[in-house]
């Protein structure tokens, strides 16, 4: 069969070329445009990278008009009813669903690395005892490179595949520790004999004077959140570790590039941003004003929660929070039911009010999960952290998935320059 290409022709010179349409496994084709500098001398401009594919992966897969999520093919929805987070991190990383003898392997590797340097552990002192937890935790991840010299050769899968052991096994303690430092509490050790997420929970929130008492409901709720968020393709922190990855810098230092891009509220600090809003919201007669506040080009609040890059359908992971969040409210009858209230009835407002429908904003992931957070105890400005520690899984599995490509170069994006041409200096005397 013959190539399918799309026909490009310059209109200056009437030059033309052909471009090769590359199809994958789903969604859309892309338009491989590598050769276009040679021969037309012409790069694309694309801020934003609003359709620009920067690699091929085999790892997530997104349908954002149908609001399909899929890991390695098997759909979101799936993995949240029967699977586990580690589980859903052998998948990303292997590429496959394990046996259940790959799988003790698996947990039995993760638990032999749970454990930080103590020279590590005295790295939190030198923080402000109110610094922001994703400043610690920019710091702290990014410090794991000089612990673990042996990761810089990326040529090595068995050393690829020890960070990315580390790194799933070791972001749980780090992010335990800076709750501990910022309340003042004890850090907790980490256990091997209970669970991922139950060992999760006890580093969190158990004291050295009590035994702590897990709640199978409330380790469900936070398996299901790590689960969600443990990759979603190409996003802003993902693309950073591949760049800052591509120059083969190592590889824990890649990942605190995207643990400082996921803080901002445009993307991982959303979730705290929505929580702000349904507190300043407070009940559902105020949320019409606020609808109209939202709409208003002049004013710069957003309806925080709402709306994607990708998906101009409902988030799969919403529809799924949402269920979460109301069970897990139910069950621990806490005092944030008026809160999801709220939430419940801004979202019908909004779903149902044209500025919203015409621009394809549905809620996202971070419309409810904060709530979840909230419900589970854990400090609204943590809560960017915990969705650091579920993506780092994915962070890493694409980083993993790059190092493996022979054809590795490193990113170099393009511009166009609307700068001043060519002058000369001016001597200060003479400006
Ligand atoms: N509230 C009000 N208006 C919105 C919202 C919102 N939440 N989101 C988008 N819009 C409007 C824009 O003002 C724009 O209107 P216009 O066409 O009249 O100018 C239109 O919808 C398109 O929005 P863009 O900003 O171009 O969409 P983009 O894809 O660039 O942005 C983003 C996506 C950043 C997520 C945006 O929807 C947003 O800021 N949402 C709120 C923050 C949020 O929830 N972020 C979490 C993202 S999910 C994640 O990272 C896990």
């Amino acid at each position: 069969m013959n190539q399918q290409t799309v026909t490009i022709t310059d209109n200056r010179t009437g030059k033309t070329m052909n471009c090769p349409i590359k199809t994958g496994t789903e969604g859309a084709s892309v338009i491989d445009g590598q050769a276009l500098y040679k021969e037309l001398g012409l790069f694309t401009l694309d801020p934003a990278f609003l359709t620009t594919a920067s690699c091929e992966s085999k790892i997530t897969f997104i349908d954002g008009e149908k609001g399909i999520l899929l890991y390695r093919g098997y759909p979101i929805e799936q993995l949240a009813e029967h699977s586990s987070y580690p589980e859903v991190c052998y998948l990303l990383l292997y590429g496959e669903l394990p046996t259940s003898d790959q799988m003790e392997d698996f947990k039995h590797t993760v638990c032999q690395h749970t454990l930080l340097h103590e020279g590590l552990v005295n790295f939190y002192k030198g923080f402000r005892h109110d610094a922001h937890p994703m400043a610690m935790l920019v710091g702290v991840v990014g410090a794991l490179s000089g612990y673990y010299p042996d990761a810089m050769d990326i040529s090595n899968p068995e050393h690829c595949n020890k960070s990315a052991i580390r790194l799933i096994a070791k972001m749980p303690t780090i992010a335990a520790n800076i709750h501990k430092y910022l309340i003042g509490q004890a850090y907790v050790y980490p256990r091997n004999d209970i669970s991922y997420v139950s060992n999760f929970m006890q580093m969190m929130f158990a004291v050295p004077s009590e035994t702590y008492q897990f709640n199978e409901i409330a380790n469900r709720a936070l398996e299901v959140m790590l689960i969600l968020h443990a990759d979603h393709e190409q996003n802003a922190s993902t693309s950073t570790v591949r760049l800052a990855g591509s120059s083969q810098a190592h590889p824990f230092s890649c990942v605190a590039g995207g643990i400082a891009t996921l803080w901002g509220p445009a993307h991982g600090g959303a979730n705290e941003a929505v929580i702000r809003l349904l507190q300043e919201i407070k009940t559902p007669k105020n949320i019409p004003e606020y609808i109209r506040r939202f709409k208003d080009k002049n004013d710069p609040m957003k309806l925080m929660g709402f709306g994607h890059r990708v998906y101009k359908n409902y988030d799969p992971r919403a529809k799924i929070i949402r269920k979460i969040c109301h069970n897990l409210l139910q069950e621990l009858g806490t005092q944030d039911q008026p809160l999801f209230e709220v939430a419940l009835e801004l979202e019908k407002i909004a779903l149902s009010d044209d500025y919203f429908i015409e621009r394809k904003l549905y809620p996202n992931v971070d419309f409810y999960s904060g709530l979840i957070l909230k419900a589970l105890g854990i400090p609204l400005n943590m809560f960017t952290v915990i969705f650091a520690v579920a993506r780092s899984v994915g962070w890493i599995a694409q980083w993993m998935e790059m190092t493996e490509d022979a054809n590795l170069k490193i990113g170099r994006p393009r511009q166009l320059y609307i700068g001043n041409k060519r002058r000369d200096y001016v001597p200060v005397a003479k400006r």
